[in-house]
This record gives C-alpha cells, structure tokens and sequence, in this order.
C-alpha cells in the first residue's frame, strides 16, 4: 500500500490562496517521482472546490477537515458528506485533537461521523493521540484503545482497507515544535497495529497509521522509516509548497 503525505491546513487560507500554494505544489511534483506515495491536502471548506478545480495532479486527492454525520436538515453552521463530495473531495478527516479539546467532541460523537462519512462514501482519515497529562499518568494504551474502540465500533462492513486510515497525533507534539522521539513513535504505532487487528481483524495489517506532530522537511524522512509508520500528516511546514514538496520528497 502506498505511503500517504497528508497536509491539515487547518483554519488557514481563503480560496485565492490555496489557488496559488496548489498552483506552486503542482509544478514542484512534476520533478518528484509520486509513485509510492499518495498525497492529502485538507484545506478549509471554503477553498475545497478551488482546491479541486486547481490541482491538476491525479496524485493529489483533496478532503475536508470535520463533516456533520447527517444526510441534511437543522443543523446550522454545519456540512454534510454530501456537501463534501459534491465539491468534488473525497476525503475527510475525524477526531483531530483540535476539535476534540477546543470544541469538545467527544469519543461518542467522533465514532458517529467516521461511521456516517465512510458509508456516505467518503474516505477516512480518523485521528487519535493523547495529552501530555495522560502520556505522563501512564494511560497511553487505555486512551489509544478507547478512542480507537468508540471511533470503529460501527464500521461498514465489508470496508476496502484504504479507505480507513488513522492517523496517531499526541496532542503535546502538535504545533510545540516538540516531534515525538522515535521510540515513542514506535510505542504508539505498534499498540494501534494491535489494537486494530482485535478491532477489525486481519485488515488490520494493510490499515495506513500516519503520525502527526510537527513535521517537518529536516524530520519527515526518519519518521516515515519507523515500523508501522505509513504515512504522515502535517500541519505548519505544509503551508507553504515548497516546504510541503520537500516532506513528500523525504
Ligand atoms: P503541526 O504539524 O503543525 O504540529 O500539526 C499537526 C497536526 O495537527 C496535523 O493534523
């Protein structure tokens, strides 16, 4: 399965401005050989569709960042994945430490859209990681397997296994500037591995786990050699293209 380089742009970039940085981005990769890589960028809502309609490389697939797991009605402010696919995305990312600390979704609540985005269509990029509060009391496997156990207590079945992808974040290493260390790494990624395969059996094994925590170009290639690493999802260094085209290169 092939490695996938995931950018979260989060709450950066109006629509003119993901033209140009997917404009840069476009003709970087034409010098980058892409075949064992596959490449996300999830920008804001409301640059998806120029998103779609300005990258011109089928190696690039585009996602949006949270969706609300109804099909319409009352829900003010909100998205759906239909919404979502019509602007011509396909992916979708659950659970990020952002949205789960600083707009209090819960476990419960990240579970019902990773399970209403797969089986409305869209592919899956559902996040997970710890506080540096529960790395510290020793509680790494239990939040880990609560968060994985209530994201896929539902999944469609039967679900190809690239259209689920996790992606392991410890909160502490998002935008600190603080990567966790190899073995960290290694730790985490191994238990999701094992965790996976009680959850949803031998797909387990072919289930991409991304890490996430301030990639970087100068970090990006170590990390991406580390067991059960398949991929990385990167917030600050994928803003710019030229810093982005670099963590694709690793
Ligand atoms: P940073 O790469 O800025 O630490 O952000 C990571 C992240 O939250 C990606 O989803």
């Amino acid at each position: 399965m092939k490695k996938i380089i995931a950018a979260n742009w989060k709450m950066f970039k109006t629509a003119e401005e993901t033209k140009q940085t997917i404009t840069e981005l476009n003709k970087l990769l034409e010098n980058i050989p892409l075949e064992k890589k596959e490449i996300l960028i999830f920008p804001p809502f409301t640059s998806l569709e120029t998103a779609v309609t300005t990258n011109n490389n089928d190696k690039i697939a585009i996602g949006a960042q949270d969706l609300y797991p109804a099909k319409e009605g009352a829900f003010t402010g909100e998205i759906s994945p239909a919404m979502i696919l019509a602007c011509g995305a396909t992916w979708v990312l659950t659970g990020h430490s952002e949205r789960r600390h600083i707009i209090k979704e819960d476990n419960a609540l990240v579970g019902q859209k990773t399970i209403f985005a797969l089986a409305s269509g869209l592919n899956v990029v559902a996040c997970i990681g710890e506080t540096l509060e529960q790395r510290e009391a020793g509680n790494l496997y239990d939040v880990l397997a609560e968060q994985l156990q209530q994201t896929l207590a539902k999944l469609p079945t039967p679900l190809s296994p690239e259209r689920l992808v996790i992606a392991y974040e410890p909160v502490w290493a998002i935008g600190t500037g603080k990567t966790a260390n190899a073995e960290d790494i290694i730790e985490a990624h191994t238990i999701i591995r094992e965790l996976l395969k009680n959850i949803i059996g031998v797909s387990a094994m072919q289930t991409r786990i991304l890490y996430g925590g301030s990639v970087k170009p100068e970090n990006a290639q170590e990390i991406l050699s580390l067991d059960n690493v398949d991929g990385l999802l990167v917030g600050g260094a994928s803003l710019k293209a030229d810093s982005f085209a670099k963590i694709i290169s690793a």
